[in-house]
């Protein structure tokens, strides 16, 4: 069975009710190609609105969680909350959680191995800077960062997805090309052969993600590797159908 395409829309910390209402409004009446799989990762104090409103056909997911169940983390909220408030999914690892408040690989690990074992599936974000790209270190970089997520997923494969967003395209309005992207989902895909095992790599779905907009999404989603999308800035406007439906 082929992979299903599926594309994440990221509303990072953005948006109110009022906004909020809209943007559901919209994807309630689609249409929406029904072989995507649709899910939108919003701020934790909406999730359990999103889900009261949101089509069950779309799924939603928190941005992020803490490592462990409860406890005496002031500010945090836990994988098993998330999923207490009706979401199925966490985007985790995301380059604004890396690069604004500090995750190392480690951290990321820890808090994929648990939001699996608390039941949800995972959105594993990896990718280079600018810099590293510009001195050749991009697969290097998206290699340690998946070997690090190797123990924490250890079985439980089918659900992970995996996005991969260079840090230089996101929110720059410089989306890779279909074929830098490409490239780099086939070399993670050969990775994961070497790695994990020929079913995993041929399983995993690979999103990319780093300014994709209806503009772009036709040429990335037709490249075989590219299993879907982590759509940011675009996923707030009603262009967000238009790149669900991408491969239509
Ligand atoms: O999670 C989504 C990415 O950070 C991409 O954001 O589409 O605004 O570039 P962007």
């Amino acid at each position: 069975m082929g992979r299903k395409f599926i594309v994440g829309g990221n509303w990072k910390m953005n948006s109110d009710k009022d906004q909020i209402a809209e943007i559901v409004k919209n994807l309630n009446s689609g249409p929406l190609d029904p072989n995507v799989e649709v899910v939108i990762g919003v701020p934790s104090i909406y999730v359990a609105f999103v889900r009261s409103i949101l089509t069950e056909t779309i799924g939603v997911a928190g941005q992020n969680c803490w490592k462990v169940a409860k406890g005496a983390f002031t500010g945090e909220i836990s994988a098993e909350m998330i999923k207490d408030v009706g979401a199925e999914w966490v985007i985790l690892g995301h380059s604004e959680r890396r690069t604004i408040f500090g995750e190392k690989d480690e951290l990321i690990a820890e808090k994929v191995a648990h939001a699996l074992e608390a039941g949800l599936k995972v959105i594993a974000c990896i990718g280079e800077t600018l810099e590293e790209r510009e001195a050749g270190q991009t697969e290097d970089v998206v290699f340690r960062q998946t070997k690090a997520l190797l123990p924490a997923i250890d079985t439980n494969w089918e659900n992970v997805v995996l996005a991969y967003e260079p840090v230089w395209a996101i929110g720059t309005g410089k989306t890779a090309s279909p074929q830098q992207a490409q490239d780099i989902h086939a070399s993670l895909r050969s990775w994961l052969t070497s790695n994990t095992s020929s079913e995993v790599a041929e399983n995993m779905r690979i999103q990319y993600g780093g300014s994709v907009t209806a503009s772009n999404a036709k040429e990335l989603a037709a490249c075989p590797d590219i299993d879907g999308f982590l759509v940011g800035g675009a996923s707030l406007k009603p262009e967000f159908l238009d790149i669900c439906n991408a491969q239509v």
